[in-house]
């Protein structure tokens, strides 16, 4: 039996609703397609527009039109990475009451913090099991998804957060050994660094990439159990673990290229394909993209949990539910339910370069890496990513996300420590 996922859950005021008034009124939504005359529109809303992230959208959205004939998708995107604007649009639609018929939000703090807890979700539970499907998902996955019992949106995959990725040509040119802890990294970096070759690609015109790779570092260097510790207040930010990986990520930052401040994930990325740079921690979105530009994982690329996680899967899961007064209801559950098929995310995990939330999904259809991703999955220790809104809430992510700015800039772990310990006593 696995643990949970550690969450900070911070306490909300959602009134209980009626949850039998729900059920029956979700059974009433027909479980069969639906046909051309019953012709319906679904506006979706996600940020999914860079490569490997449209291509995946699109391929299931051609699975929800294969099977409801004449189903109008309306495409709501807001482009920028992990949701930089589209969780600003999103928030001021949903407060002024004018919500997409389904959205795009990470299961954990994000989902349950930002919109059960304020009561402005359906719960939709009572429609996974008239779908017969409730059953068929990883149970630490939904319980991501649920609060008090009820679940609220449909997790369509699992993200894996610590990843670094490496150009296979420019690690065998320089006789560079895959790293396996933090200090043969740092050795890694500094022998390329001395041959004139970026070591790391850094991103942070958006912030949160910089974050990204500092999550993977503390993880590393508080291990799992303290790790999680941080989020159910067992682990505090005195930790020496936290100072080290402040240090270990000023002194990583040797290592990266200049115009890091300009750059997004997906520039990152290419900078591994264009034999920029010879590493990249980055979640695996990044294989997605990577394969659009015709990458083949194992052959041109390869990757490893980032050093010092081993036995760690830090944890995302992108997720889609009902809010409440949707226009169209019923277009929205027609999505919910191709999300939640084993169809829906067979044709979307495999490009987007997640694995899927569903137990009985069609291995054969996942490439080597994305194999591997579900070996561990399986076998793992889940930890949650803070910056891609499982672990904490959002005025914590903010903080952070300023603190590991700053700290790329002074370089002064010291005072980045002290802002973090005052985060976490502020928001956690
Ligand atoms: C993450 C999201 C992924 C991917 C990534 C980059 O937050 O979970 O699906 O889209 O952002 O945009």
């Amino acid at each position: 039996m696995k643990e949970e996922i550690p969450i900070k859950r911070t306490r909300g005021w959602l009134t209980s609703v009626c949850a039998a008034i729900l059920v029956v009124v979700s059974l009433a939504v027909p479980l069969a397609g639906v046909s051309r005359a019953d012709s319906v529109k679904v506006e979706i809303f996600s940020w999914w527009t860079g490569g490997g992230e449209e291509e995946g959208l699109k391929a299931i959205y051609k699975v929800l039109e294969q099977n409801n004939p004449g189903i109008e998708i309306i495409n709501a995107t807001v482009a920028g990475g992990a949701g930089t604007n589209a969780k600003t649009a999103l928030k001021i639609r949903m407060v002024n009451g004018n919500p997409p018929d389904s959205f795009q939000v990470h299961g954990g703090a994000e989902l349950i913090d930002t919109y059960v807890k304020t009561g402005m979700m359906e719960p939709i539970t009572g429609l996974l099991v008239g779908w017969g499907v409730k059953d068929k998902f990883n149970q630490q996955i939904l319980d991501m998804c649920s609060y008090k019992g009820q679940i609220y949106s449909i997790p369509v995959n699992v993200h894996r957060g610590n990843v670094l990725w490496y150009n296979k040509a420019i690690l065998a040119k320089h006789h560079i050994q895959v790293p396996q802890t933090m200090d043969e990294f740092l050795e890694a970096c500094r022998k390329l660094n001395q041959a004139g070759v970026v070591a790391l690609a850094l991103a942070d015109r958006n912030k949160w990439e910089a974050t990204h790779l500092f999550e993977d570092i503390l993880a590393s260097s508080l291990g799992t159990a303290k790790y999680n510790g941080l989020w159910n207040g067992k682990t505090s930010f005195k930790d020496p673990g936290v100072k080290q990986a402040l240090d270990t990520f000023v002194a990583l930052m040797q290592f990266v290229n200049a115009d890091h401040a300009a750059l997004t994930w997906q520039d990152t990325t290419k900078m591994l394909y264009d034999g920029k740079a010879a590493f990249n921690v980055m979640g695996d979105w990044a294989e997605g993209y990577l394969k659009t530009l015709g990458w083949i994982p194992g052959k041109q690329f390869g990757y490893l949990p980032v050093p010092g996680t081993k036995g760690s899967f830090m944890v995302i899961t992108d997720t889609f539910g009902l809010p409440k007064g949707a226009p169209h209801r019923r277009g929205a559950t027609t999505w919910l339910r191709t999300l939640a098929s084993v169809g829906g995310q067979d044709a979307f995990n495999p490009i987007k370069g997640s694995i899927p939330s569903r137990l009985d999904a069609e291995r054969q259809l996942y490439d080597v890496y994305l194999q591997s991703s579900m070996k561990d999955f399986a076998a793992d220790k889940l930890i949650p990513s803070i910056v891609h809104g499982t672990a904490a809430p959002e005025g914590f992510i903010t903080a952070l996300n300023e603190t590991i700015n700053i700290l790329i800039s002074d370089g002064d772990a010291d005072r980045a420590l002290r802002s973090l310990q005052r985060a976490a006593a502020l928001y956690l």
